[in-house]
């Protein structure tokens, strides 16, 4: 089969190194990629997968039998429903399942109408209204969440009336928003595959969303993650089954929002239980550069019954070790950062140890690879267990070599 993989990031790469080695997916295509993906099969650079239209006609002109999206871009501007309507088999959702990650005001009356516990919250679309309840609320840090995209940066918690006032006063420029009590816990992030009506859950993982050593610093896409997560035992496990996933694709069902997809649980587990925090259509980056490689079974058989509707026959199955992946940023992110580094040559570990994936690299004859963005590679050591698989990551690391280039030294150390 000829996949065709949506998006540029190491995430995408992960999904691609997956599909490289499945027996049943001959060729790999990417739109538009980036310089690790080019040397697994064919990038497409031109191709905005944000545009539907040229998706479609990338598709049809490759003969793709499968279409992949990595990112949520696409499918909040419609590209799933573009190649829908082209018939062309995509995994990713359609522009309405997509608000369950794109409108926060959506996936909030989505927990509350499923009974999906999760942080109280109130919906806000005018200053004073908005200016009153935080007075009423005085001195209790509160959680702010605009409500459309905004690329991690739609989210602020405070306790401070002028920081709240202001960041609410900029949302409401041309956004509504949610204020929600603020939840104290730990984090981690589970992901299902659903093929429309049956859905498998895959192993926990918990990313790190701080730039900085011991959680310091500002809030950045993710500088690392682990898998599985040792905190997540059997019987929190079950909770988060029978509480959030079950009544997330009852709930789906009902209202016809059920995709063939990804759909990713933002979970904080607090001292009443686990609660959501959000939704996502996709896989996390860097959760999916650990999740991905210690999936077993062939990804291409397991993208074809998320395809063709058979997850329910299909037993997938997991390698048994531990993945830690570690982000190597550029200088400066997550605010300014250089792109087009030059990056030095890089020797891929042996497989069993590491893999590195490239985010928005490029290649070119003559400049050879350069950084395209911020988080510029996720290293992901493998072991027995998470400190060995840390070891693994941080032995390799210095394979990744650019002006500039830092990452975090306590990735997954919390955990064991
Ligand atoms: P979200 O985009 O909704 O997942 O929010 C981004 C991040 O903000 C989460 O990963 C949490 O670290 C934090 N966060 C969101 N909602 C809350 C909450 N109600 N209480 C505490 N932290 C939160
Ligand atoms: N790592 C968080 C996300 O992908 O949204």
């Amino acid at each position: 089969m000829t996949v065709l993989i949506l998006g540029s990031g190491a995430r995408e790469h992960a999904l691609a190194w997956l599909f490289s080695k499945s027996s049943r997916v001959s060729k790999i295509h990417s739109a538009p990629g980036n310089a690790g993906m080019a040397g697994l099969g064919s990038c497409h650079p031109d191709v905005d997968p944000n545009a539907g239209k040229a998706v479609v006609a990338l598709a049809l002109n490759i003969g793709a039998d499968l279409v992949f999206v990595g990112p949520e871009a696409p499918a909040a501007a419609g590209t799933v429903d573009a190649l829908q309507a082209a018939g062309v088999p995509v995994i990713g959702p359609n522009r309405a399942s997509a608000r369950l990650e794109s409108s926060k005001l959506f996936s909030k009356r989505f927990f509350v109408d499923h009974g999906i516990p999760t942080a109280e919250a109130v919906e806000f679309d005018s200053f004073d209204r908005f200016e009153r309840y935080i007075d009423s609320r005085s001195g209790k840090k509160l959680v702010i969440k605009k409500n459309g995209l905004a690329a991690g940066k739609g989210v602020l918690e405070s306790s401070d009336r002028a920081e709240l006032l202001a960041f609410g006063k900029s949302v409401f420029k041309n956004d509504a928003l949610l204020v929600e009590e603020f939840l104290t816990g730990w984090e981690t992030s589970i992901f299902a595959l659903c093929d429309g009506v049956n859905y498998r859950g895959l192993l926990p993982t918990t990313d790190h969303k701080k730039a900085h050593d011991d959680d310091k610093g500002p809030n950045t896409g993710g500088m690392g993650a682990i898998c599985p997560v040792p905190r997540v035992d059997e019987a929190l496990a079950q909770r988060i089954e029978s509480e959030l996933v079950a009544p997330t694709f009852s709930g789906l069902q009902k209202e016809g929002l059920a995709y063939k997809g990804v759909v990713y649980f933002g979970i904080m587990v607090t001292a009443e239980g686990p609660k959501m925090l959000e939704y996502n259509v996709r896989f996390g980056d860097p959760e999916a550069q650990v999740l991905l490689p210690l999936i077993k079974t062939d990804f291409g058989e397991i993208a074809q019954a998320m395809s063709e509707g058979t997850l329910d026959k299909l037993d997938i199955r997991f390698h048994d070790k531990s993945a830690l992946g570690v982000v190597v940023a550029a200088e400066g992110y997550p605010e300014g950062y250089e792109k087009n580094l030059p990056v030095e040559p890089i020797d891929q570990p042996p497989e069993d140890e590491a893999v590195i994936f490239h985010a928005s690299t490029t290649l070119s004859a003559s400049a050879g690879v350069k950084t395209g963005g911020g988080r510029c590679f996720t290293v992901t050591g493998f072991g027995k267990d998470l400190k060995a698989a840390a070891e693994a990551a941080y032995k390799h690391i210095n394979r990744v070599r650019f002006p500039g280039a830092w990452y975090r030294k306590d990735i997954g150390r919390k955990f064991y």
